[in-house]
């Protein structure tokens, strides 16, 4: 069982708010002061450029960074040359859909999902458009889920790539990415996974899903922002050109030639996130001595505990009562989201309102957008409680206008 108070103390935005109901990891997660204090190791005792410097400082600062790649790579079962560090999930997801293109033609379909976040759908919307090929979505069940049948359905001869979350951000599903994984590939599609939501929640092995790319951002896993991290199959990253030239990712430049480095350097022109790969490293290490079981056992907790006292206050519309993470989206019947946001936001309860960067599911879903409360390590029961209280204050509130109407 997770020591919550112990934990807590290790996040410093409790020292200085202890009284914070934070809500909203799946916006980004809170940083523990270890990954803070990686970092500032970093600035204050070899902060100096990698890969350059024929100096010890510098061979240091080279050895840190390496090893952080490292830790990623083993974090999700990769190899070391199979990890491209980006500035975030979104760019990971541009890059591969603007470096694959070379591989596909008029008329090809890339399938999807309304569960996508914009920053996996958007990129394919373009490319389709100006290339003339197609998108397909794969039609969701009642629930709102992606369904192995269903996929199944989208699939023809003209099918190239599966470009799908693991985790959706609004509903909080588990998509069964391993099972299409398998079908895709038997179809010769690829398959592009947007693994944001997930990377903090579960597990992952790349060789055993077999996905070709996998994407997510460091921030969301207790690391810093400005990093992220595009995993892809090495015999094809091999076989994909950079789109960013510059420093530290040639071998040899003749006036009108450039011999590009191996993967993943030719892929990170430039000096990189230095500070924030060696603070995502860290973050990996505590996420580790947490452990996977203990997390998911203890979001499964406040998930249930939460959903169960939501579930109860009339008035409210739960959009994913299955949810799979600590992630549950609702609205208080006949409220925009932002107006009752501003209620938690007096409460000190921070949480998330709107479309989520994810606009295909909330018009799935025929509303204007969800309030979201999601759940992590570091939060209570307590937590839940304050923020029932809230939502009952908040049906109450408007309540009365509804009733002063009808009168
Ligand atoms: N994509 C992030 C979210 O779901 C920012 O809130």
């Amino acid at each position: 069982m997770l020591d919550i108070k112990n934990i807590r103390k290790m996040f410093p935005i409790y020292h200085k708010y202890p009284d914070l109901v934070y809500l909203d990891s799946g916006a980004t997660s809170l940083k523990p002061q270890c990954v803070l204090d990686k970092m500032n190791e970093y600035y204050t005792e070899y902060g100096v450029n990698i890969h350059r410097g024929v100096y010890r400082l510098s061979y240091q600062a080279t050895d840190e960074y390496d090893k952080a790649r490292q830790k990623v790579a083993d974090f999700i079962n990769a190899d070391f040359e199979e990890i491209v560090f980006t500035k975030n999930v979104t760019d990971a997801l541009n890059k591969i859909c603007q470096m694959y293109q070379k591989f596909l033609h008029k008329d090809d379909e890339i399938i999807t999902c309304e569960l996508e976040h914009h920053s996996s759908v958007l990129p394919w919307m373009i490319a389709t458009k100006e290339k003339d090929m197609k998108l397909v979505y794969i039609p969701l069940n009642d629930e709102g889920r992606v369904t192995i049948e269903n996929f199944k359905k989208t699939i023809t001869n003209n099918s190239k790539a599966l470009v799908i979350t693991y985790v959706s951000n609004v509903m909080g599903y588990i998509t069964p990415i391993e099972e299409m994984i398998k079908i895709a590939h038997e179809h010769n599609m690829i398959v592009i996974v947007d693994a944001a939501q997930a990377i903090q929640h579960l597990p992952i092995d790349v060789k055993k899903l077999d996905c070709d790319f996998l994407a997510f951002s460091s921030h969301k896993m207790m690391g810093p922002t400005g990093i992220g991290v595009l995993y892809g199959k090495k015999k094809i990253l091999k076989k994909l050109d950079p789109i960013d030239y510059g420093g530290d990712m040639n071998e040899e430049v003749d006036l009108y030639h450039v011999d590009v480095k191996d993967i993943p350097f030719r892929f990170e022109a430039g000096t990189p996130m230095i500070a924030e790969a060696i603070g995502l490293g860290r973050a990996i290490d505590f996420i580790k001595s947490i452990g996977f079981d203990a997390i998911m056992k203890h979001e499964q907790e406040l998930l249930h505990y939460a959903m169960d006292k939501l579930s109860q206050i009339k008035g409210v519309t739960i959009y994913n009562k299955t949810s799979d993470v600590g992630i549950i989206s609702f609205n208080v019947d006949g409220v925009h989201p932002h107006d009752a946001a501003s209620f938690f936001d007096e409460a000190n309860i921070c949480l998330r309102a709107g479309h989520h960067c994810a606009q295909l599911i909330t018009k799935w879903l025929h509303c204007i957008g969800t309030l979201r409360a999601t759940f992590y390590i570091y939060n209570t029961k307590e937590d839940v409680d304050k923020f029932i209280k809230v939502v009952k204050e908040v049906v109450e509130f408007f309540h009365q206008f509804e009733v002063n109407k009808n009168e």
